[in-house]
Formats: C-alpha cells, structure tokens, sequence
C-alpha cells in the first residue's frame, strides 16, 4: 500500500516504466510506435460536413463500445417519440445494473483499497448538466445524477454527500463489488501493479448521446473508473465538458479511455466546438485525438475514444489505437462501428 505521497509518485513511476516495457513486448503497440497514431475511420457520412443542408434522420442513438443492449433500450424509448434525456439515462442504465460489466456500475472493478466508486454526468438539450463523483454504494448513479440536475441548485454532488443525497431520493444501498471483482482484486493485490491494456482495461465508459424526434440532443457517461486506481481519483467521466458535452445548437460528444489525458484537452468540449466550427463529428473526433496526440509525443501507451453526433444526427468515432468500437441505432437498425 502507498502511505505517503513520495510512496505515491514512486508507485506512480514504476507502474510507468512497466506500462512501457509491456508495452515494448505487446502486439498491440504497432499503431502506438508510429509517430502519428494510427486511426481508420469508420463514418460512412465523412463528407456530410455539418454545415450541409440535409435532411436530418432521426432518431439516432449511439453509444462508446459495443455495448448493445444499452443502445437497444435507448432506441426502444426514441422510437416511441421518448426524449433523449431518457433515452441516455435508461441506454446506459442497462449497463450500470449489469454485474458481469466490470467497469461500470454494480460489479465496477474497484479502487486499490477494494472500494468500487463510481462517476456519472447527464446533460440536456437545454444545458442543464448533473454530475456525481466518487460515488459508493448506488448501482445508478445517472439517475443520481439526474436527479442533481434537475432538483438542486447544483451540478457535481461528491462521495457521502452524494451518497446520503441519493438515499434520499429512495436509491437503495447495495454491495458493488461482486464475488468475481473481489477476486481479481485479492489477486491483484499480491503484486499491486497496474498495467494498461490498450481497448482492454480502459473498457472502462459508457458514453451515450442520443438526437430524438424533435431534434433534441442529449448525452449521459458513467462508469466505476480507472480499476486499482487511488481511493479518491476521479476521471473524466462525470466532469461536463471532458467526458460529456451537449450543446443542442450544435451537438454532442463523449469521451472513453485513460480520463486524464481528455481532462487536459476538455475534449468532448472541444470537439462540439470544433463541430460549430463546421467540422463534421468525424472531423472533430480527429482533430481531438489529434491535440491530445500533440500534447503526448514520447506517450502512445493510452487509449481514447472519442464519439460525435450533430444535429443531422450524423455521428463520428476515432481513437488513438485501432480496436475502438461504439453501437449505433437508427431506424436503420442496429450497427457495431470498428475504429
Ligand atoms: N474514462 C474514464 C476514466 O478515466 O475514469
């Protein structure tokens, strides 16, 4: 265990110096080698620039990996004329309540002292926002964090208030960490090492955004973090503009993958703001890997996805590293987009 914050920045710097010696050893590092990251787009609409005057199709759901009962249950309330606020909120619900998903929700992998803490926002076609942070002992923290957004003053609750706030509001205290958790945990802890696995271990978000039948967006990101991670570490996640934003002007973006380095770039700001600028959501989503990538040169041991949508409801997805994958629904039906 680390007592101290010296002990902190050594375990910091080892688990750095193991990242990229595994990383040396890995397949999974040939995009990572190049100078530039490799990226394959997947968006079919790449030249529909966002400025383009089509005729919008919706209602469009999408959400960061290949997580298609979320979509399917997002798509079920948007195709009965629901909004995307509860499209988002009950899409990534879905995973939030399901056990075997070990990086959201009931069953998160957790902390390096064996706490699961979870993080979620949501934000509204109108930009109201709710956020929790560190929150333990709730399997839906969206919903928390609905309710944050839509009855306080506030937009970020944090651990025991955010707790004792969702109490409540009638959520019910319940044991996250599962027997299959603990277990990896109680193995991991004979060596206490983190090591990254690229579009492995940072499987960690669920980010969906969603366009309903009146044109309103909206998005929600949620997810039990980093695993191992220090008690207290919060990511990207729940922070608007880093893992989440919406402006219904304009768009929509959220982010999966290490929440640090989107923290330093406010990425999923940035890319809604890239897409006023006229950029189409695959555009932006390359231009904001790319700013993190600058920002990164000597690093390519990090995976991040980001994921688009505009008011066409065109969507967008790129990645450092290949292997990123987000679920869509239109009325087209259900599609796994590879990165
Ligand atoms: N992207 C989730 C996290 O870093 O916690």
């Amino acid at each position: 265990m680390i007592d101290s914050k010296k002990d902190a920045f050594e375990y910091f710097e080892i688990t750095r110096m193991k990242r990229r010696k595994f990383l040396k050893n890995s397949t999974l590092t040939a995009a990572g080698l190049m100078s530039t990251p490799i990226l394959v787009s997947c968006d079919k609409n790449k030249n529909n620039s966002s400025q383009a005057i089509i005729k919008p199709i919706l209602p469009v759901v999408v959400c960061t990996w290949n997580f298609k009962n979320a979509t399917a249950k997002a798509w079920e309330i948007l195709s009965q004329k629901g909004t995307a606020l509860d499209a988002v909120e009950q899409g990534v619900m879905v995973e939030e309540a399901d056990a075997t998903n070990e990086t959201v929700g009931l069953g998160g992998r957790p902390d390096r002292d064996g706490q699961v803490t979870l993080d979620a926002c949501i934000m509204d076609k109108d930009s109201n926002c709710g956020s929790v942070v560190y929150l333990k002992n709730i399997v839906h923290p969206v919903s928390v964090a609905r309710k944050v957004m839509e009855n306080t003053p506030h937009i970020i609750l944090a651990g025991k208030g955010a707790e004792q706030f969702a109490y409540e509001y009638g959520f019910k205290k319940t044991n996250l960490l599962t027997k299959s958790t603990k277990k990896q945990y109680e193995a991991w802890k004979k060596t206490s090492q983190y090591e990254t696995v690229i579009n492995i271990e940072n499987h960690d978000t669920i980010g969906m955004l969603a366009i309903d039948h009146n044109g309103d967006i909206a998005g929600a990101c949620t997810t039990s973090g980093m695993a191992y991670k220090i008690a207290g570490r919060i990511g990207d996640s729940p922070l608007i503009g880093a893992g989440l934003y919406v402006d219904n002007e304009v768009g929509g973006a959220t982010a999966t993958g290490v929440g640090e380095e989107v923290i330093r770039t406010v990425g999923s700001f940035l890319i809604v703001e890239l897409m006023r600028q006229g950029k189409s959501p695959q555009e932006a989503c390359e231009e904001g890997v790319r700013r993190i990538m600058n920002k990164n040169k000597d690093r390519k041991d990090f995976q991040i996805g980001f994921l688009a949508i505009n008011k066409q409801g065109k969507t967008g997805g790129y990645c450092v590293h290949q292997g990123f994958t987000y679920s869509q629904y239109t009325d087209a039906g259900q599609t796994e987009n590879i990165v």
